[in-house]
């Protein structure tokens, strides 16, 4: 039998996982808790510096402490903090951003309360869910966290009712034409992902399959359509690579248009498989226009939409400003942004396909405000060096990172900015993810 023993939760790491000091000097790793709970934890594994267990017992309990909604919850591992109530992840997320700059040595800054959701289920736009066989069943769920184990779940409280739906209809229409799953190890099968994409009115699925052309997949589409109706499109998305990355180059379109347009803040959208779209849009629409109050644009202004995706941040605030220029390095996104610029027709807008730090060392020309909103690595030197260079007034950046907002805002506080507060978003509720933004004045 694995050893038992009880512990007190010292703190929350920033990924919501606790840590009690043993007496022994290590440091135990505890998923599910609270700082100050009282636990029997389970050990499952020690190293030389590190052991981690699992709760047996709560033996003193937090009262934020709440059963979660989900019934593969302790399995799945996609959202950490759902036995925290919802107003205890919020001001989790508020600490650790706050405890992420403080750490940075921003003492004295002020970090806002969450903003968070009226009703934090069934936000997502977006759901990935990998396709199996598990004991000769076919199954989609979620990948267990480190492992390339899927949870299947019979309903995901994240994502839609109606992509919960299309899981289950698509896997039926797999076990009737005979559409084997993707087998990693023998490198054998069909499908290996299905990816939805929802906008208010449209719904796509994309078939990820590891073959180009297959046996069936005509009636296989068509028992697809006969089952759910509402899809407005479905692409197949070819990957051969044996990689973890989820989609590959080429696509069939094999029904519908092959995208999907969504609509943020009164613009529509042209969504693409392969286009960055924020996936929470009911919180999107309050952080762009937390973004555009931060900025304090006028009609003068030419700005620049740095990591801009298909140019929604841009576009939304085109209509405060003289121009707007757009970079993004994925030729889908920049394609789709002209398409936005054009069909919301707004002339003032221009979108290029290139490394945004490329972009910023060769076009020295002048913005007045630049919006940055990059991948969770953050900006690179180069990207920063050029910023500094260019002098704008102000900088709104844009994060899913706190750790490396953080670490880029130490280098622009050290090269003439300053800031004085930062407004944590609640993008992805049940999970310890943060979305943070702020304005970045030139002293
Ligand atoms: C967090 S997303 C933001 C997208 C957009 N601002 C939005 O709100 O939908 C980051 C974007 O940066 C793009 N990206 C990643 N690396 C890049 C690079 N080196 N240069 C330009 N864009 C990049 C990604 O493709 C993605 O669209």
């Amino acid at each position: 039998m694995n050893k038992e023993i009880e512990i007190t939760i010292d703190h929350l790491t920033k990924d919501g996982v606790g840590v009690s000091r043993l007496e022994n000097g290590k440091n135990l790793y505890v998923a599910n808790c609270f700082s100050n709970e009282k636990l029997l934890v389970t050990i499952d594994y020690e190293g030389k510096k590190q052991v981690y267990g699992h709760i047996k017992k709560v033996l003193v309990s937090n009262p934020s402490r709440v059963n979660p909604k989900c019934d593969v919850y302790y399995s799945c591992g996609g959202c950490h903090l759902s036995f925290m109530s919802y107003d205890a992840q919020l001001k989790f997320k508020q600490e650790i951003v706050k405890k992420i700059y403080e750490k940075a040595g921003f003492n004295n800054i002020i970090v806002h309360e969450t903003i968070g959701m009226d009703y934090p289920y069934e936000y997502r736009n977006k759901v990935q869910t990998p396709v199996k066989l598990k004991k000769g069943k076919i199954v989609a769920g979620f990948y267990k966290e480190n492992s390339h184990d899927v949870v299947p779940f019979n309903f995901c409280y994240v994502q839609s009712k109606q992509s919960n739906e299309i899981i289950k209809k698509v896997l039926l229409a797999m076990n009737e034409n005979k559409i084997p799953p993707y087998d990693e190890d023998k490198k054998t099968g069909v499908i290996r992902h299905l990816l939805i994409r929802e906008s208010d009115t449209e719904t796509m699925l994309v078939l990820v399959t590891y073959k180009d052309s297959f046996p069936g997949r005509k009636n296989f589409v068509n028992s697809i359509r006969k089952y759910l109706p509402n899809l407005t499109t479905i692409v197949q998305n070819v990957n051969t690579r044996h990689t973890n990355v989820i989609l590959g180059e080429k696509e069939n379109i094999l029904y519908g248009k092959g995208y999907i347009v969504d609509t943020l803040l009164g613009y529509t959208y042209k969504i693409s498989p392969k286009s960055f779209y924020q996936i929470n849009k009911i919180q999107t629409q309050k952080l762009y226009q937390k973004a555009i109050e931060l900025a304090s644009l006028s009609k003068d202004d030419v700005i620049l939409d740095a990591y801009c995706g298909i140019g929604t941040i841009g576009l939304s605030a085109a209509k405060y400003v003289k121009q707007v220029v757009g970079v993004e390095i994925v030729k889908d996104a920049i394609k789709d942004a002209k398409m936005n610029a054009k069909n919301n027709h707004l002339d003032n807008c221009m979108f290029y396909c290139e490394d945004a730090s490329k972009f910023m060392c060769d076009n020295l020309n002048k913005f007045d405000v630049v919006f940055v909103d990059p991948p969770r690595k953050g900006c690179d030197l180069p990207f920063l060096e050029a910023l500094i260079k260019q002098k704008p007034k102000r900088i709104v950046y844009i994060s899913c990172n706190p750790e490396t907002q953080a670490s880029n805002l130490s280098y622009l506080v050290e090269h003439g900015y300053t800031f004085k507060d930062i407004y944590p978003f609640d993008m992805f509720p049940q999970s310890y993810h943060v979305e943070s933004i702020c304005v970045l004045k030139r002293k």
